[in-house]
């Protein structure tokens, strides 16, 4: 057994042994098993509460019936469907296995062991994870004092070594995005050897911010946008997003792709979604109204809540410690919210908005745990 792992351990390079394994928010299924809850409100995965399109589900079940077929791996309908929405040629979109997987190709086509890739600090955890799966050395410059990607701190921290930056637009787990000018300031500072990755999974929630800088208007060669089915099109478990870039950029990564994904039916439950604008309307009516209530509801209580442009809110609890109680106190009343450990902000907690009846079920919970709360930790000096 020993001699066996003894080989097996110099298979694996460091830069993979070193890494953490993505945490990714409570299922509801584990909490009713481990709690024996029956009433649980999920606001830990940034999800679309009011469920998929039914248009999507209607062409996910019909597309269920060729399923012994491949996937058109060049996705025709798809792509077509989305270069005709955004004014494009096919040959500048990418299709994937969630954004994610094609943050996957974008280090599988562009990265090797000792390249600098150059972010900030308190993002995306899923980047971070598959920069290091690659053997990147990670730079990351603080967020500023509101919470932001610091543009003016990445500009000055690019050397001859940094081939990647890695821009969230707006920012998880903050919610906080950097406007149109302080896009422009940092792609006047990024030479053009340089690849800029703008993921923007929360964009439909964003896009009607006045200065918020939709990073696909812009037609840079050297910037990917990355865009996903996953948040506000409510397709989540089927795994679906897409890149926008330069076709150089395209077809490099199309050649590192796993020629079948996504598979037909993601490929289908998108276009179904895509389609479906009332839905995608009713989606960001419901967001916004719920960040209104949810935001008033944490400042009235003094958690002093970060602004967020997309579908969730962080804020301070002040310790490791009170997240940790706030986390386990709300999960005996079945809501699962996230503490922000793995970001690096322990001493933050993160609530995706959910439904109205959802977000009720939060306040309640959160009046509940509060008294006792307030006594052991209060609420923290800045
Ligand atoms: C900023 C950001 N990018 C990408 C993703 C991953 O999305 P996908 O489901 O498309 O892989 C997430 C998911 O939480 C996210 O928050």
């Amino acid at each position: 057994m020993s001699e066996i792992s003894d080989h097996f351990h110099s298979l694996v390079p460091e830069y993979v042994r070193s890494l953490q394994v993505y945490q990714a928010g409570k299922p509801i299924e584990e909490l009713t098993r481990e709690r024996g809850l029956t009433k649980i409100s999920k606001l830990a995965s940034n999800e679309n509460p009011l469920g998929p399109s039914p248009f999507a589900i209607q062409k996910m079940t019909n597309a269920l019936w060729d399923v012994h077929r491949y996937p058109d791996m060049n996705a025709y309908a798809l792509k077509s469907a989305i270069a005709k929405l955004y004014k494009l040629k096919k040959e500048n979109i990418i299709l994937g296995n969630g954004s994610e997987g094609i943050m996957g190709y974008i280090a599988r086509a562009f990265v090797q062991p000792g390249h600098e890739i150059l972010t900030s600090q308190n993002t995306f955890i899923g980047f971070y994870i598959i920069a290091r799966s690659v053997g990147a050395q990670l730079k990351t410059v603080p967020l500023t004092s509101d919470y932001r990607f610091d543009v003016e701190a990445l500009a000055k921290n690019i050397t001859s070594k940094t081939k990647i930056i890695y821009i969230c637009n707006p920012n998880n787990p903050t919610g906080s995005y950097i406007t149109k000018k302080e896009f422009d300031y940092l792609m006047d500072h990024v030479p053009s050897h340089v690849l800029v990755i703008v993921d923007e999974a929360y964009f439909e929630f964003a896009a009607a911010t006045e200065n918020y800088p939709n990073s696909m208007d812009y037609r840079y060669d050297n910037v990917i946008t990355l865009r996903t089915f996953s948040k506000a099109y409510g397709l989540s478990g089927i795994r679906i997003g897409y890149g926008f870039g330069h076709e150089d950029l395209i077809g490099n990564l199309t050649k590192v792709k796993l020629p079948f994904e996504p598979g037909t039916i993601a490929q289908l439950g998108a276009l179904g979604a895509l389609f479906d604008k009332p839905h995608l309307r009713r989606t960001i009516g419901n967001n916004q109204r719920r960040y209104q209530e949810t935001f008033d509801f944490l400042a009235k209580h003094d958690f002093n809540p970060i602004k967020s442009v997309a579908n969730f809110i962080a804020f301070k609890t002040g310790s490791e410690e009170a997240s940790r109680y706030m986390f386990d106190k709300l999960l005996d009343h079945g809501v699962i919210i996230r503490q922000l450990k793995a970001n690096e902000m322990p001493e933050f907690v993160r609530v995706s908005l959910g439904t109205k009846s959802e977000m009720r079920h939060y306040f309640q919970a959160m009046e509940e745990i509060l008294p006792e709360y307030n006594k052991r930790y209060g609420r923290p000096k800045s």
